[in-house]
């Protein structure tokens, strides 16, 4: 495979740009950051001009594939009408009205521009209604890169939690509390120590930001019946999963309802938009202004405009149904493939996204496991030899489905998969 043109352009951006990149996450990509030219359905085309099946999908944004016209369509009309009026408009009223009417614990909701604005907003409202300081969160989730919350364990059970980034304070720590996820006596426990000064549980309902993991049975109710009895809330973030795993997101899929929710990602197909949502005692600390919450950019004409058209399709047509049948159409064909070349692989998740990794048969059941048991050297060789099969997928094991993905796109895939594994094991 050819990658001229993005080499070159590597090397320049570097001189522009620290690491060539705008995101961290995208410093990983293998051999290198590679640079693109244009998206259009289920492929995306570098500027070497390969193309791939994408299932990186901007990071799981794209669930009506890329560049669908109907999106663009109510983008480009509604921004000739101006972009950014520092001011209220029918738009944001349209969307928050959607939101609510589609996720079970949308009693109000406020607009930002990223998952990470969202759940620092979510983080301080916890704080202020609760009067409690600490933030429960777990291994191996991600919730954003701010000082708040970009802590994690070792995963080997031992060592204390640590910030992920110089820069962030030690300090801050003290009001972090990290646990192993799917474990309900590490959440007894700290409640046990620290119940009076937790603010808030904030949990991926699927762990999606590692192998994907489902929670345990019962496990999402007793966070959120241990939270209650304790004044604490119980914080969702479905950046991942919300209006991907169902119309009205994990909550709804799982029938449980936390205090507060933060969405992003699929709620706009692609465009700036996050939001939190959640109940209207808790919110109005921000409606009166007593908890601060603010961003020029928030909902700007062409977020907004994206964000109605996406929740208008998620609501009228069967985009969430397809987004399931397809991943677990995919998943089937790669379980099948497993079977023939033995590899162990453990494929989790409830099919709009999964994940695959190379256990030799081992069960995944929280970030501990997963360091333990994943060969991430094997999955690397599988992510470049796909590659150059014209498939492209996240270094760390994620799977992003689209509703553009085509029986053909499906049996490309699998068909590349057979190719590369026969390749591995030979
Ligand atoms: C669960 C979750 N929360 C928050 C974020 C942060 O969102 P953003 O990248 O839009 O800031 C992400 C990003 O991947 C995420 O997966």
């Amino acid at each position: 495979m050819k990658l001229d043109k993005s080499r070159e352009m590597y090397v320049r951006a570097r001189r522009s740009m620290p690491g060539g990149v705008s995101s961290n996450v995208r410093l990983v990509e293998s051999p290198h950051p590679l640079y693109f030219e244009s998206a259009m359905g289920s492929y995306i085309t570098d500027v070497d001009g390969n193309q791939y099946v994408d299932y990186v999908l901007g990071q799981g944004p794209m669930i009506f594939g890329h560049s669908p016209s109907f999106l663009l369509d109510a983008v480009a009309e509604a921004s000739k009408k101006g972009q950014l009026f520092a001011g209220q408009h029918l738009l944001e009223i349209e969307v928050a009205e959607l939101a609510r009417e589609l996720v079970p614990s949308a009693e109000i909701v406020r607009f930002a521009s990223s998952g990470t604005e969202a759940v620092q907003a979510a983080v301080r409202v916890a704080r202020a209604f609760t009067k409690k300081n600490i933030i429960v969160r777990f291994e191996g989730h991600y919730h954003g890169w701010s000082d708040s919350l970009f802590f994690d364990n070792d995963h080997s059970g031992e060592g204390q939690s640590q910030p992920l980034s110089l820069g962030i304070s030690e300090s801050s720590s003290s009001d972090v509390a990290v646990l192993p996820w799917n474990n309900f006596e590490a959440v007894e426990q700290v409640f046990k120590t620290s119940g009076n000064a937790i603010a808030a549980v904030i949990t991926e309902p699927v762990m999606c930001n590692t192998n994907c993991i489902m929670p345990a049975p019962g496990y999402l109710q007793y966070l959120r019946d241990i939270t209650s009895a304790n004044e604490s809330l119980l914080i969702f973030d479905e950046v991942i999963t919300g209006f991907r795993l169902g119309k009205g997101g994990a909550q709804e899929y799982f029938g449980v309802l936390p205090d507060l929710a933060t969405f992003a990602k699929a709620m706009a197909g692609g465009y700036p938009l996050s939001m939190l949502c959640g109940k209207r005692e808790i919110m109005n600390l921000i409606g009166t202004g007593e908890v601060m919450h603010g961003g020029t950019a928030n909902a700007n004409v062409m977020s907004m405009a994206a964000g109605k058209a996406a929740l208008e399709r998620i609501r009228d047509k069967n985009t969430t149904d397809s987004l399931s049948l397809l991943g677990q159409r995919l998943m089937a064909g790669l379980k099948d493939l497993d079977r023939k070349y033995e590899l162990g692989m453990s494929l989790q998740g409830p099919g709009p996204m999964f994940a695959l990794s190379f256990t030799g048969g081992k069960e995944i059941t929280d970030a501990r496991s997963h360091s333990a048991y994943s060969d991430m050297e094997l999955y690397g060789k599988f992510v470049d030899g796909m590659m150059e099969e014209g498939v492209r997928i996240v270094g760390r094991g994620m799977w992003f489905i689209s509703e553009s993905l085509s029986e053909e796109d499906i049996n490309f895939t699998l068909s590349a998969a057979d190719k590369v594994l026969g390749e591995i094991v030979k």
